[in-house]
């Protein structure tokens, strides 16, 4: 552990089939002004909207709603949310939804009272928070980001044509309870499920393709991809496998709540090229995420060559007897490259529609860094030309 580090997580995490029943007690918590936020129509037609809203007026509470949070959120929507906040002075957001809705809801509570422009505050300029925050809590409805445990807030700005990441500390802006109830799942499509999937794996390698070292968040992060592996054959099989879909649901919010990554360099450059994708195309994130992951891989295995044998062998059971290093660390891409088949994930980004004008706007507007090497505007060109 060459690192040095301070955690604490504040996230109360319900989970399990009867994670909602703690639903009152979280509210009993907080002030009667509650802004609850959810996505297009998926929360309506489960039914938990009602669920909710009921456990909402037996708390007397007052609810003002922001329906339509869109799958990769924009800042007009967080814009929309603040001013809400203040209007109606919020005590609490519910988010209630994926990734998305979450990942919005945190912008939403950093911009509220924030007395300069948000975007160029805390996205643009990452500038340490200098406001206060409201609370949030959350429903969860789709897994994979982890945002339900994490400080994570990725905004679209449309006019500018930029997706940007914003890691806000647990400690202020991690929600301060999340119910997960993997029954919730359920009605996720399947496009959405193995985007989830894929989301997750990436964390887990994003976290591990890092550092020289040999600590113990190496063996955790191996630990679940192996869980996130059987577990998301069983679901492609039987999506309304419990087992399976608890299995995922953990696996994503442990992949990324940061107890993973204590004391690990890492890398983040799928990540950083995905979402510059995503601005251009408003793909579902891991499966932008899937395509360009192998020719990532592929691209930079050399500059960490020991950590791809140990990847190839350790995740992958590649057998190395006869082979040289290099050759079992392809091999191991290689195995990455028919688990994204399996699931079914599209090869191209033609397929999530990309044009091919668009690929230098991509690469030039895409966050350069990287764990092992430190790809160029030309490197990322030549990686989304090879999965064009
Ligand atoms: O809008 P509705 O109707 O709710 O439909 C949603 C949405 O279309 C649907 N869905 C969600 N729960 C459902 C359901 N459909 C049926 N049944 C349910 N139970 O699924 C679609 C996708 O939802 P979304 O929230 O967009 O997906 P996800 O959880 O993958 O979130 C993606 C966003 O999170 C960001 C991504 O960049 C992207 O913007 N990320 C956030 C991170 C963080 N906070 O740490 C890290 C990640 O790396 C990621 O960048
Ligand atoms: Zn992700």
């Amino acid at each position: 552990m060459n690192i040095d580090f301070t955690y604490q997580n504040p996230t109360r995490i319900h989970f399990g089939k009867s994670a909602m029943q703690y639903l009152p007690e979280e509210l009993a918590l907080y002030g009667k002004n509650v802004l609850l936020l959810y996505g297009r129509n998926s929360i309506k037609a489960s039914g938990l909207y009602d669920a909710v809203m009921s456990d909402l007026q037996k708390a007397g509470k007052k609810v003002v709603e922001l329906a339509g949070i869109k799958s990769n959120p924009t800042y007009a929507q967080v814009l929309q949310g603040a001013q809400l906040v203040r209007e109606h002075q919020v005590d609490l957001i519910l988010a209630v939804g994926g990734g998305s809705v979450i990942d919005c809801a945190k912008g939403i509570s950093a911009s509220a009272y924030c007395k300069q422009d948000p975007w160029t505050l805390y996205w643009e300029q990452q500038a340490p928070l200098a406001n206060p925050v409201v609370p949030i809590g959350t429903i969860l409805t789709m897994t994979g980001t982890a945002s339900e445990m994490n400080g994570g807030s990725v905004i679209t700005n449309d006019d500018k044509k930029l997706k940007l990441g914003r890691v806000f500390p647990l400690e202020t802006m991690a929600p301060k309870f999340s119910i997960l109830n993997p029954e919730f799942t359920y009605t996720v499509p399947k496009y959405q499920m193995i985007s989830g999937i894929f989301d997750i794996f990436s964390h887990l390698m994003e976290q591990y393709f890092g550092g020289n070292d040999d600590c113990v968040s190496d063996y955790l992060l191996e630990g679940d991809m192996l869980a996130l592996i059987s577990a998301a054959r069983a679901a492609l099989k039987d999506p309304h496998d419990y087992e399976a879909r608890s299995n995922i649901m953990w696996c994503a919010t442990m992949g990324l709540n940061k107890i993973l990554a204590v004391s690990k360099e890492q890398d983040w450059e799928v990540h950083m090229i995905e979402h510059q994708l995503g601005a251009y195309t408003d793909c579902a994130h891991g499966i932008g995420l899937a395509i360009i992951s192998v020719p990532y891989y592929r691209a930079i295995y050399k500059y960490g060559l020991h950590r791809f044998v140990r990847y190839a062998k350790n995740i992958w059971h590649v057998n190395p007897e006869g082979k040289s290093d290099e050759q079992v660390a392809l091999e191991g891409i290689d195995c990455l490259s028919k688990f994204i088949q399996e699931l079914g994930i599209p090869q191209t980004l033609r397929e999530v529609g990309a044009t091919e004008e668009m690929l230098p706007l991509i690469a030039e507007s895409t966050i350069k860094g990287g764990g092992y090497h430190v790809v160029t505007t030309e490197e990322v060109l030549e990686i989304l030309k090879a999965c064009f």
